[in-house]
């Protein structure tokens, strides 16, 4: 077996399977739709390819899968009888030669679902071929490193028919990174993106990662518009967004264009922090320099969700005076926002009194003192927080970015 690369949660396949609900969404957004035959790559425990199989009778399903416990339990998933024809292939589905493999045994590919594992595979020289074949090669962030997903997904694209349908789950990177931004580009020219569906956390049994199902046809698109829904943690669908495709590419999330559409319904034609902000900084000390030093240093886990909005004493964190080379402080009439963290949206407070030294988590914003009040108000209330949380992303714990924040809008 081949080296696995860079793993994102604790298992090396990223063998995090789909919880049944969501296998059901998934092929219930591609309802319009009769496959006679679909590709599973990465097919794991079977539950997208189940969710098909009762959905479309006497469909031809073909599942591949690298880890060689997969066939028996799709056997047992599958039950033997039935109005459907499974075959499953024991194989890497990233070699550049699947190909030849899988068209020995079918010709043609009308639909696929995936769900790919969340890890980043060693980097070996058919990726780019793979890549090449279906117009990312250019989208990569950095050569050598890039999400299995992306792999999954240009590998699906390769081996479907013209006009094909494929139902697949893409990590939060994919959707809503700056880094994959030229990807999101090329996916929505070059394909027929019909939809994107946030899924809450706790979709796939083992992680609380980040998730979205897309569906995209090949063949390129006439549309302008894409949809974009989330479905919620009670599992009931947002009514859906058309968003442009151009707005698109700067993020697939329907948080973040909700939230930008409200602004602009409102009429609002705000300025925002970084027209304003005298200096917006992170902290400098890495949580576990924090840990293993003497002196107390304010990191994400210091700001409790009850000082939101608060102006706080952090007299405590001040034992030492005076500057340390290049290490960041705080001082009183700062702003501090948390950066990472799962409830980054609802950390944020003013400094009342004290100096603070900031671990890297957290975010230190000055501006002119007659802004203050207003701007850690807007930043912590309702809408603020519904903002923050929109820009926020993350397969695992989410980050928000300088340049993110610089555009919080602000009514001054
Ligand atoms: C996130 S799980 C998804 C499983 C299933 N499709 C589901 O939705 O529950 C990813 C699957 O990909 C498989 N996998 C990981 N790397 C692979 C590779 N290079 N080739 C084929 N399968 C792979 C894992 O064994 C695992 O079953």
């Amino acid at each position: 077996m081949s080296d696995p690369g860079r793993q994102i949660g604790p298992d090396r396949l990223g063998r995090y399977y789909t919880k049944a609900d969501i296998g059901h969404l998934l092929i219930d957004q591609m309802a319009n739709h009769t496959p006679s035959r679909l590709l599973d790559l990465g097919a794991g425990g079977g539950s997208l390819s189940s969710a098909a199989i009762n959905r479309w009778s006497g469909i031809e399903v073909l599942t591949v899968d690298i880890d060689r416990a997969v066939s028996a339990r799709l056997i047992k998933c599958f039950g033997g009888e039935g109005s459907f024809k499974h075959r499953h292939i024991q194989a890497d589905a990233l070699s550049d030669r699947l190909p030849d493999l899988i068209f020995a045994k079918v010709d043609q590919i009308d639909t696929a679902v995936c769900n790919p594992p969340f890890i980043v595979p060693k980097w070996r020289k058919g990726f780019a071929q793979i890549l090449e074949e279906t117009g990312f090669s250019g989208c990569i962030p950095v050569v050598g490193d890039v999400d299995a997903a992306l792999l999954f997904l240009a590998q699906n694209l390769r081996l479907l028919s013209n006009q094909a349908t494929l139902g697949i789950i893409l990590p939060d990177s994919l959707i809503s990174a700056t880094r994959y931004r030229r990807f999101r580009k090329e996916l929505l020219q070059r394909y027929k993106v019909h939809k994107a569906i946030r899924l809450p956390r706790g979709s796939f049994s083992g992680t609380d990662a980040l998730a979205s199902i897309v569906i995209i046809s090949k063949g390129s698109s006439t549309e302008t518009t894409i949809k974009l829904s989330k479905l919620r943690d009670g599992r009931e669908l947002e009514p859906e967004l058309l968003v442009d495709i151009d707005e698109a590419v700067t993020r697939l999330d329907f948080d973040y264009h909700a939230q930008r559409l409200k602004g602009s319904r409102l009429g609002r034609e705000p300025a925002v922090l970084g027209s304003i902000v005298s200096e917006l900084k992170r902290g400098s000390v890495s949580s576990s320099e924090a840990r293993a030093g003497d002196v107390p240093i304010f990191h994400t886990s210091d700001m409790s969700l009850s000082l939101s909005g608060e102006w706080c004493d952090l007299g405590r964190f001040s034992q030492v005076s005076g500057e340390l080379d290049g290490v960041i402080r705080a001082q009183p009439g700062d702003i501090l926002v948390a950066r990472v963290g799962r409830n980054l949206e609802r950390k944020v407070l003013g400094v009342l009194k004290g100096s603070p030294f900031l671990t890297d988590c957290v975010y230190r914003i000055q501006v002119p003192e007659h802004y203050r009040d207003r701007v850690l108000a807007q930043l912590s209330c309702a809408d603020g927080q519904a903002w923050l949380a929109s820009r926020a992303y993350g397969v695992g714990a989410k980050q928000l970015t300088k340049a993110d924040l610089l555009t919080f809008p602000l009514c001054l």
